[in-house]
């Protein structure tokens, strides 16, 4: 079984002697060859360039020998291609061109086609890296939830409390739903893009989803998802990461999400037994464990393993992106001892 049926095997609940690792954010700073085509490329050069982003891709394919690469690119690249760019600033945040706050800045915000034909570098990039691992490694894709992206866009930078998007959902109800109609059909067909473009599953991103609050979380946030995902081919796996909301289980898996990947708060056990045991989990390992030392994260790995121990379902992962200060020796430490081998 190669390392890509595996990952597949996995989405579908299938069991397994041991469950598939990938890591979120695993082509990123922490890794000295990115670091070096970083001082020679900036971050939308590579995202923006199919042979760069191919070669960043898999960076940590060579390294690590993961069982799926994920698409080097960025949630708000749809954000960009709606007609709303950003940059990064001096400080390291994020700062989209200008927030998006006015009906006629909604109404002119571009449609799913051409959104789609704007992100033709990531159709390309997909089928460079796709003919790369030639079936061996699963390749993802992924968006942004419509929640997640119209925080950046209303509150026009890293959403903080997202005090602005609340205040639209509050007073200007119809200019939400405006805003979260575009959105949901321009994530479904870029999705869809991805999928007919070679992506093995897709992982839908909503890291803030937890900003809604309990109550709202359904309508504010998970409702529109379950469209995106309505909009796939039927049974395609998709990944929903809910930061901070792993006590929705049973939410997040009635929007048709196949796999529900969550933080660390609570055991992945528990959370796929209150998701009604029909979904695959995926997490969930601290990723501030990476900064310690070996030995700490073959424990904590191994702490996640025995929590899923004869439990089909289970894809390896943290519970968040991993950090740049990440040390290289330990992320070998968590791959060798998810594989058994340490
Ligand atoms: O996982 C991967 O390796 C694939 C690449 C990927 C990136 N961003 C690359 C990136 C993915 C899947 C994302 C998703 C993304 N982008 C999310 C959702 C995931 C999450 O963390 O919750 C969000 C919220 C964004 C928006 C964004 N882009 C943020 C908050 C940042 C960090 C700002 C910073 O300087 O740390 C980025 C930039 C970004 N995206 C980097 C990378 C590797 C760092 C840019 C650099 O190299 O300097």
């Amino acid at each position: 079984m190669n390392a890509r049926e595996r990952f597949l095997a996995a989405c579908r609940c299938e069991p397994l002697a041991r469950p598939p690792v990938w890591l979120m954010r695993q082509a990123g700073r922490f890794l000295p060859e990115y670091r070096a085509l970083k001082a020679r490329h900036d971050f939308l050069t590579l995202v923006r360039t199919p042979e760069l982003a191919t070669e960043v891709t898999l960076q940590p394919i060579k390294r690590f020998a993961f069982d799926a690469a994920i698409l080097f690119s960025d949630i708000l690249v749809i954000p960009e291609a709606l007609g709303q760019g950003y940059h990064f600033c001096e400080d390291g945040g994020i700062r989209m061109d200008f927030p998006l706050r006015q009906a006629e800045q909604v109404a002119a915000l571009a449609g799913a086609g051409v959104v789609c034909e704007r992100l033709d570098y990531v159709a390309r990039a997909l089928r460079l890296i796709r003919a790369e691992l030639d079936g061996q490694t699963a390749l993802l894709g992924f968006a942004g939830s419509p929640w997640t992206l119209a925080a950046y866009m209303v509150e026009g930078a890293g959403p903080g409390q997202a005090e602005r998007l609340r205040e639209m959902v509050d007073r200007e109800p119809t200019l939400f739903s405006a805003l979260m109609e575009k959105l949901t059909e321009a994530v479904a067909a870029y999705l869809r893009m991805q999928i007919e473009n070679g992506a093995d599953a897709v992982q839908i991103f909503d890291s803030w989803g937890a900003l809604c609050g309990d109550a709202d979380y359904q309508r504010l946030s998970l409702g529109w998802i379950r469209r995106v995902i309505a909009a796939l081919p039927g049974d395609f796996p998709v990944i929903l990461f809910a930061k901070g909301m792993a006590a929705h289980a049973s939410a997040l898996a009635a929007t048709g999400a196949r796999v529900i990947s969550v933080d660390w708060a609570r055991p992945l056990s528990v959370v796929q037994a209150d998701a009604g045991g029909r979904v695959a989990v995926q997490g969930n390992l601290e990723p501030g464990l990476l900064d310690t030392t070996p030995g700490r994260v073959r424990a904590g790995v191994r702490a996640v393993l025995a929590d899923m121990e004869g439990r089909a379902g289970h894809i390896f992962n943290l519970g968040h992106g991993i950090q740049p200060s990440a040390r290289i020796e330990n992320v070998e430490a968590l791959v060798q001892t998810v594989r058994g081998e340490a």
